[in-house]
């Protein structure tokens, strides 16, 4: 639903039936258009606004965005009005509207988006899809995600290649440093997240990109964290691949992503998933032998069948609803507030470890610490006894705990998770 005033008045129209709570959210709608102004990231009269436009509860303190973002009314509203529209009518969904909508969010063009419910599959696709052979190598983190560490996994298992690892540094230069050693006349491809999921740190991927280029690999991003985190411009960025979902960040459907994939890279990446879409249109399985032609001459070689209506409409919306407030403003709140929490966790002297960089193009809205002298699990347990949701990431046993922030919060939320933090230190 797009926050004009047409629609507006069509919702006026069905206040009757609306609760209080749904009420007070649609003259939020209204309050939040902004046709394109700044925002200031402190302006709690507009934040609080926006927050209206949530269901997600307030009996608990949500800051865990990290794992996935709650949709706004008018996400979920589209999307039950599409599904609602599908089983009333009969109508066989359309998600031709969807690919353009994404490409033009994150710079790309239309015909480089493939549709997929998840990073993982995003990230899966481009991962069997490169040639590698035996004793080819790959870079990866020392902090991925199950995501963007099994497919890679797996073909170290099949096909012998060979992974390699770096841990991210405090500054981007270190972090560029760590890579150039790693590379190797044996290495292929850079798989790396552009924020990883333990401590949030952002990645200098334009860099890490051109250093692929300049050296001949392929450089395939994890984007879980990116798309609606921060304005993307993926031409720019001259990544072969990115690999997103629009259920983190961008606050829309759960089980909805993308996979963005360089037009001149698709005839690199093989598509192993043929079906209705995928073809050119010139495959005949009428003939004897059956007649084959070649991949759709657009990303959607990587994908097919039917496509949930009311999924792709729900992310059409939250495409809009992130446009009505402004991508910029939106990054520049949540990046604010994570400075804040970085602030707040630096306060206690020592006693709480920052696993993430403060320098401020390695920082955004997520943020892992330590406790010293304090189980990660028994705080994580604390944090779930008072009705605050953060994650505990014990992956590559790093063991420590993450805290996310986006546009639905505020300042008090990160100051009651300070609070459980100086009682558990005591
Ligand atoms: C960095 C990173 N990569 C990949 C994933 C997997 O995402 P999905 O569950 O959408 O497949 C996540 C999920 O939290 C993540 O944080």
């Amino acid at each position: 639903m797009k926050f004009d005033r047409r629609n507006f008045i069509k919702s006026a129209t069905v206040l009757a039936v609306l609760t209080l709570k749904e009420m007070q959210s649609l003259a939020a709608a209204h309050q939040i258009k902004n046709e394109g102004k700044t925002i200031d990231d402190d302006d709690d009269t507009y934040w609080h606004n926006v927050r209206q436009l949530f269901p997600l509860t307030k009996d608990w303190t949500y800051l865990n965005n990290g794992t996935f973002g709650p949709s706004p009314y008018p996400v979920i509203d589209a999307m039950r009005t599409a599904q609602m529209d599908a089983d009333i009518n009969g109508n066989y969904g359309s998600y031709d509207e969807t690919p353009p909508k994404i490409a033009k969010f994150v710079g790309a063009d239309r015909d480089e988006i493939a549709l997929t419910h998840n990073v993982t599959e995003g990230i899966n696709i481009a991962c069997w899809g490169v040639p590698l052979k035996r004793g080819d190598e790959v870079i990866l983190t020392t902090h991925e995600h199950v995501g963007n560490c099994a497919p890679w996994m797996n073909r170290q298992k099949l096909h012998g290649i060979v992974i390699r690892k770096f841990t991210p540094a405090p500054t981007a230069a270190e972090t560029l440093n760590r890579i150039n050693s790693l590379i190797s006349p044996y290495t292929r491809v850079i798989a790396i997240p552009h924020i990883p999921c333990t401590q949030g740190q952002v990645l200098p991927v334009k860099e890490i990109c051109q250093l692929a280029k300049d050296k001949g690999l392929f450089s395939l991003i994890d984007g879980a964290h990116g798309a609606g985190m921060m304005p993307l411009d993926l031409h720019d960025m001259g990544c072969d691949t990115y690999a997103s979902c629009s259920h983190k960040w961008m606050l829309g459907p759960k089980g909805t992503g993308f996979l963005y994939v360089r037009k001149g890279f698709q005839d690199t990446v093989q598509s192993y998933y043929g079906g209705g879409g995928t073809d050119d249109g010139k495959w005949n399985l009428m003939t004897t032998p059956v007649t084959i032609g070649g991949y759709a001459h657009s990303a959607h070689r990587y994908f097919g069948g039917t496509q949930a209506n009311g999924l792709y409409t729900g992310v059409n919306a939250a495409i809009d609803f992130i446009e009505t407030i402004g991508q910029k403003n939106i990054h520049n709140r949540i990046k604010s507030l994570g400075k804040y929490t970085q602030g707040r966790l630096l306060e206690f002297d020592g006693r709480v470890e920052l696993l993430t960089p403060t320098e401020s193009r390695s920082r955004c809205a997520v943020n892992g610490f330590r406790i010293k002298g304090v189980d990660y699990q028994k705080f994580f347990e604390t944090c779930g006894k008072n009705k605050v949701r953060i994650r505990a990431v014990p992956e590559m046993g790093l063991n420590c705990l993450r805290v996310s922030t986006h546009i639905y919060n505020n300042r008090d939320e990160v100051d009651k998770l300070m609070g459980l933090i100086r009682k558990a230190i005591g």
